[in-house]
């Protein structure tokens, strides 16, 4: 294919492992990673975490990255191009990203409504109980930060591979590094004197973070924290929804990409329990052990207060801190997704960076004015198959990482263990004679382990199984 020779790459391995971390590090690092740990019994969860980052996580890493790289195309037309008659798969992988875009960049767009808000020192305001509320529900504000985060995707993206995307991650990725790692250590040296004299501390809150929890522990409760930590590394490690296809497209053929699988795993890892390690202990100091929550209303609603606590200069300081270092890791995330349609686009449509990036961003724009209208305009609420109750963005999540990315993986783990074989995968890891101890682990899970353990997902995800 003519777009062989002329496409885009990164510069070389260090440039790809921060890019594609700056996919993988994302508001699931910041907003649910925390919280499920807290959940689910702290260290055990952390424990139950990596060791399945280092064999699921890893295989579908391996997996996604491999394929983009021996077809040097994004999904459609890689899927394709590994076994004919694929192409199916390729297209309900670009569904994801697809879906995922259209409310990336509204939440990108809270982000810097937050940050603004504590740059010009409005912070009580912020910690008030229905500034959130009121915030996405009123009609033109959304709209105008989410242009602004918009803009700056599409800008990226525009750019090109290695002058928007690796160079924007060169940047972004050491100074979220630095900055979640200045903050949880700040976060252990707090300490707080409730109304009724209980004095609370930063350290106390990192022991039930990392000490595990085996006090009433069940077969049942042991079940939920896999299957929360899975379900949890899906997202966050942006597998099974074609963006690791292309990054992976991008990297050149002498990159050893068994080491950068395992730089990128740690760095994700690493970034996830370090936002642990400064979100657990603020919370547990100021509101107690009931303190936690996830999603939209960890970051936006109950860290405000936090931050409100500790005091008109520490607290403004630590809320632009954060919301800058959130606020990158969204950037990075959301151009992943943006540059997985782009490129797909391209493919499909055989049409140049810009023009494809311009009409997407266009788009792309129409699609987040809607979703943010979902919150007034547009209001209503859907009971899902989950029994949760969502508005428009709840949906689209739960369409995308749900339903369709245990059906995405399995299907792809069903082509690599049992059509093509998985040496397809391992040949182009080990391509220029790397070492790549962990193949065993690889061929076993993607021939066995992933397909189980998906159909099982997926049957909860119709709510067909409860636990
Ligand atoms: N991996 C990102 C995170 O952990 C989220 C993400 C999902 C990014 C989908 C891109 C696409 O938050």
């Amino acid at each position: 294919m003519e777009s062989k020779k002329k496409r885009s790459s990164f510069s070389g391995q260090i440039g790809f492992v921060l890019a594609a971390a700056g996919s993988a590090v994302g508001l699931g690092n910041v907003w649910r990673f925390p919280y499920l740990a807290a959940k689910d019994g702290g260290g055990l969860f952390l424990l139950v975490y990596v060791i399945l980052v280092l064999t699921f996580g890893f295989t579908l890493l391996t997996s996604d990255l491999a394929i983009g790289r021996k077809t040097k195309l994004s999904s459609i037309y890689a899927y394709d191009n590994i076994k004919h008659g694929w192409k199916f798969l390729g297209i309900l992988t670009f569904i994801v990203p697809a879906l995922i875009m259209t409310y990336y960049a509204v939440i990108g767009g809270w982000i810097t409504k937050y940050f603004t808000a504590y740059v010009v020192n409005d912070m009580n305001a912020a910690a008030k109980d229905d500034y959130f509320g009121s915030f996405i529900t009123s009609k033109v504000s959304p709209i105008v930060f989410m242009l602004v985060f918009m803009a700056l995707t599409s800008w990226i993206v525009y750019s090109g591979v290695e002058k928007g995307i690796e160079r924007i991650s060169k940047i972004a990725m050491p100074i979220i590094f630095f900055l979640v790692i200045g903050i949880a250590i700040f976060a252990l040296t707090l300490s707080f004197k409730d109304a009724d004299g209980t004095v609370r501390t930063g350290i106390e809150g990192l022991k039930i973070y990392c000490v595990p929890n085996f006090k009433g522990l069940t077969v049942k409760k042991f079940l939920i924290t896999v299957l929360d930590a899975m379900g949890q590394l899906f997202f966050s490690l942006s597998v099974s929804m074609g963006i690791m296809i292309t990054y992976g497209s991008y990297v050149k053929d002498d990159v050893d990409l068994g080491k950068s699988i395992t730089q990128i795993e740690v760095f994700d890892t690493l970034v996830a329990f370090l936002a642990g390690m400064m979100i657990i202990p603020a919370v547990y100091t100021f509101m107690g052990k009931d303190g936690m929550a996830q999603g939209p209303s960890l970051i936006f609603v109950s860290l405000p207060k936090v931050f409100k606590a500790m005091g008109p200069i520490a607290g403004r300081i630590v809320g632009i801190v954060f919301f800058l270092m959130v606020g990158f890791a969204a950037l990075t995330s959301c151009i992943s997704v943006l540059e997985t349609l782009v490129a797909n686009c391209m493919e499909l449509f055989k049409a140049s960076r810009k023009k494809v990036a311009l009409i997407l961003s266009i788009i792309y724009t129409v699609a987040s004015i809607i979703i943010c209208l979902g919150y007034n305009v547009f209001y209503f609420e859907l009971k899902l198959p989950n029994d949760s109750v969502g508005q428009l963005l709840d949906i689209m999540d739960y369409i995308s990482n749900y339903l369709l990315m245990p059906i995405i993986t399995l299907l792809s783990a069903i082509l690599i263990g049992w059509v093509v074989g998985p040496k397809t995968i391992t040949d182009e890891v080990t391509k220029n004679n790397e070492k790549f101890s962990r193949k065993p682990i690889y061929v076993f899970m993607v021939k066995f382990v992933i397909e189980v353990v998906m159909v099982i997902l997926i049957l909860q995800a119709f709510g067909l199984l409860k636990f």
